[in-house]
């Protein structure tokens, strides 16, 4: 009887220690993947998204760059949160906590050279912040909402794919003019570097 007992603890010890040995490799082998693709492949909502929707950005934030796409009529404007602004002011590294806004408008040929603004159609947001290490993008992550705030998506290798060509300006195409619009206390102008099929 005695033995039965100690037989069937001993089972019983067994089984557990096969269920958690393979329950930490089920976690250890599926963590690394979720850090390569970012923080989700699926479809979230607004408030599964880290990236959060900056709904006073045009208050809040400045206005550091206007891009014209003059082949595909389309103007974005740049903007920054303000203590991440002031911080450059002393230093040129991009700060943790930096949001960067861009809105994306389709246009129409103007009197002069530049493209004039007719409707918001897209926000791009990029969001920097220590620790988060995503593959491939730095500290960044990123989303793309409507105008009126809602997600359209929090896929980040679909962003990834662009902004590792400049991954030697901290993955920000337009951190010259940036750095410029910190110098100067103005907003910089540029045509995109790019062709057609990067502007929406
Ligand atoms: C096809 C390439 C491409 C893809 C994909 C792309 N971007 Fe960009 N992004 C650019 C370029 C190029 C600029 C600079 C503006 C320009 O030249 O039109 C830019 C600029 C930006 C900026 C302003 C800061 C900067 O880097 O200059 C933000 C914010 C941004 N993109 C967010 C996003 C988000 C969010 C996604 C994914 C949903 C995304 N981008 C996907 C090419 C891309």
């Amino acid at each position: 009887m005695k033995l039965t007992t100690w037989i069937s603890g001993l089972l019983l010890f067994v089984v557990s220690i096969g269920i958690a040995i393979a329950f930490s490799h089920f976690t250890a082998s599926y963590s690394p993947l979720a850090a390569d693709v970012g923080f989700s492949q699926t479809p979230a909502s607004a408030a599964a998204s880290p990236v959060q929707f900056p709904s006073n950005y045009r208050q809040q934030f400045r206005h550091y760059a206007t891009v014209d796409c003059p082949n595909s009529g389309v103007v974005r404007q740049m903007y920054i949160d303000r203590p991440s602004l002031e911080s450059l002011k002393a230093s040129e590294a991009v700060p943790s906590g930096t949001v960067i806004v861009m809105e994306t408008h389709s246009a129409r040929r103007g009197d002069g050279d530049r493209l004039v603004p007719t409707q918001l159609n897209n926000l791009f947001v990029r969001e920097k912040r220590q620790g988060w290490n995503i593959s491939n993008s730095g500290e960044w992550q990123s989303a793309w909402y409507s105008p009126s705030g809602s997600l359209v998506s929090d896929h980040q290798n679909s962003c990834i794919g662009c902004h590792i060509q400049v991954r030697d300006r901290d993955y920000l195409f337009t951190l010259p003019a940036l750095q410029m619009a910190v110098r100067t206390g103005q907003p910089q102008y540029q045509e995109t570097e790019f062709g057609t099929s990067v502007c929406r």
